[in-house]
């Protein structure tokens, strides 16, 4: 599923431009990576080093880490990091 998602009328941020593994997503200023690529109708974010399987946002809060992304090397939990300009966002992480 691609596409944007939101609810429509709703005045918004400025847009911020960021890729996710080579997609090129069009945000707004303050969303979360999670929340932005779940507009996008994105929704694994990782897989699962025990068994390879799917993993997306669970809890939303910065409890769970099911969300962990890569950004130029770096792990981090996709709800809890704003989307930023140029940003060059990787699925991946562990647990
Ligand atoms: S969804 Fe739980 S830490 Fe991000």
């Amino acid at each position: 599923m691609s596409g944007d998602l939101r609810i429509g009328g709703i005045r918004r941020g400025d847009s911020v431009e960021f890729t996710f593994e080579g997609e090129r997503i069009v945000a707004q200023k303050g969303e979360t990576i999670a929340m932005a690529l779940w507009a996008h109708g994105q929704r694994v974010l990782r897989n699962s080093s025990r068994d390879g399987g799917p993993r997306a946002v669970l809890c939303n809060m910065g409890v769970c880490y099911e969300c962990l992304v890569r950004i130029d090397g770096a792990v981090v939990r996709a709800c809890m990091t704003e989307v930023e300009n140029g940003m060059s966002v990787l699925r991946g992480g562990k647990p």
